[in-house]
């Protein structure tokens, strides 16, 4: 071997061997209030050279371990955000570091969509064989979530040769102009952008603790799924949507964005009825639910429904940039070049994705999000006993939300409560991100133990009695 590559392996592994010893963390350790000066000083570049995007907390990552993560000041937080459920596998899995390494030192790129090589064949592979369904399945590979809807949308376009689509109030499927035609979970998103792709009505999502017909779908769940179902049926289809003209709709087994909204539990099936009954696809966006966040390997699977076009991005490559759409065989694109990228399915986050879905079945993440979800779970609902302000608590698995009310019997959201108490949650080394109204969403790495969860508890019991 070259003896400067020998010394440059040397100055590597030393440099590995310095941050593992570096990355382990046991509790929340919160040094300097963040931001510290040297988050302040990124911060301050960022606006200076970024184009403005969200930005929720002004916390700098450095390194992470696991469920926690450093930043710039050497404070360490619990992190509850996971990425926005990216990181399921927990922060800087070794296995799929090595995965990814090992790739990096064969091949990084090589045009996909034009040449062949086995490891995105591999990634195919085991996402047809996770994703719901028996039936023979083929995959488009992207590197995003809004991508995979794109692709999504051009397949059920190309399949049903039909230009209609409905989606559903509340839903985020993305920002680029197609999925943003879909996107109503804030008018934010879109204002300013139309005309997005025309051919997209919203239909109202059976909601179960805040929805237009004014049901408590807790206590009715049936009762809100026929409304819903009728809406479409007697208003949609029959004044302003024909049903021919519908090639598909797009929807998310649970709204994300949207607030973390658990739709009851006969609701995908009777759509997914009404949808085969008047030749219409269904487009399931799986980009947040997907992957064990919810107890099983896709939320699909808790409503018993299969559907012929998911779309998968987020933790499929476990951090590295990767969008899936998996469809029914019958779907594929009638001739070549009809749909195509360049970085789709490239060889650094196929070996990433292979290696998260054999982390994910031999560590037994999914088994994990459910035990421990519901144990989270009952922990937040004796929280929402101590405190008013928790108007709902929902979710499945570690997919949780918690809602916050001025009251409960109006279930008025408190808005600014919910942005102080995220803010409070971070200051106290706890990082959770907000969705919908006037939730914070809970969703730790799926590796989480009990007793982290219970670190997490305390931090949040305290915040939100602070803050009232
Ligand atoms: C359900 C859902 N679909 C699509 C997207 C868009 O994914 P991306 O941000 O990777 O484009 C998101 C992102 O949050 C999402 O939650």
């Amino acid at each position: 071997m070259d003896k400067y590559i020998l010394i440059l392996h040397i100055i590597r592994l030393i440099l590995m061997i310095e941050n593992r010893g570096k990355g382990s963390y046991k509790a929340i350790n919160i040094k300097v209030e963040p931001p510290g000066p040297r988050a302040k000083e990124i911060i301050e570049r960022d606006e200076k050279y970024l184009v403005r995007t969200t930005k929720s907390l002004p916390v700098v990552g450095y390194r992470g371990k696991g469920v926690f993560v450093e930043d710039v000041d050497g404070n360490v937080f619990l992190d509850f955000s996971s990425g926005i459920s990216v990181t399921n596998v927990g922060h800087v899995n070794e296995r799929i570091r090595d995965a990814v390494e090992k790739q990096l030192d064969r091949l990084w790129h090589f045009a996909g969509t034009d040449y062949y090589y086995r490891e995105q064949v591999d990634a195919a592979q085991a996402l047809t064989e996770i994703t719901p369904g028996k039936f023979a399945k083929k995959v488009f590979f992207s590197n995003s979530g809004t991508e995979a809807n794109e692709a999504a949308i051009k397949i059920a376009k190309a399949h049903a040769g039909k230009q209609q689509f409905i989606g559903f109030i509340g839903g985020f499927h993305g920002r680029s102009q197609g999925s943003l035609s879909f996107t109503a979970s804030k008018s934010l998103y879109k204002k300013g952008f139309f005309p997005t792709m025309p051919g997209v009505e919203h239909a109202p999502f059976p909601d179960p603790y805040r929805n237009p017909f004014g049901i408590d779908g807790y206590e009715n769940p049936d009762e809100l799924v026929e409304a819903v179902m009728g809406y479409i049926e007697d208003y949609m289809f029959k004044m302003y949507v024909p049903p021919e003209n519908v090639a598909a709709f797009m929807v998310e087994p649970i709204q994300g964005e949207g607030g973390y909204i658990v739709p009851p539990k006969s609701f995908h099936k009777k759509l997914m009825k009404l949808a085969a009954d008047n030749d219409i696809l269904v487009i399931m966006d799986e980009v947040q639910s997907g992957f064990g966040r919810t107890g099983k390997f896709f939320a699909s699977e808790h409503f018993g429904v299969e559907p012929e076009i998911i779309s998968l991005a987020k933790a499929i490559a476990s951090g590295i940039p990767m969008g899936a759409t998996v469809i029914r065989d019958r779907l594929n694109f009638a001739a070549s070049g009809m749909h195509s990228n360049t970085f789709g399915g490239n060889l650094v986050a196929s070996a990433a994705c292979v290696e998260t879905i054999r982390v994910m079945k031999e560590d037994k993440l999914v088994e994990n999000s459910a035990r421990v979800g519901s144990y989270f779970r009952k922990r937040l609902e004796e929280l929402k006993e101590k405190h008013d302000a928790i108007g709902d608590v929902r979710g499945l698995g570690l997919m949780l939300a918690i809602d916050f009310v001025t009251d409960r019997r109006k279930k008025t959201p408190a808005v600014k409560l919910r942005d102080q108490i995220e803010m409070s949650l971070f200051k106290k080394g706890l990082l959770t991100l907000s969705t919908g109204v006037s939730s914070i969403r809970l969703i730790p790495p799926l590796i989480v133990t009990e007793e982290q969860i219970d670190m997490g508890i305390e931090v949040i019991d305290a915040a939100i009695g602070e803050s009232l």
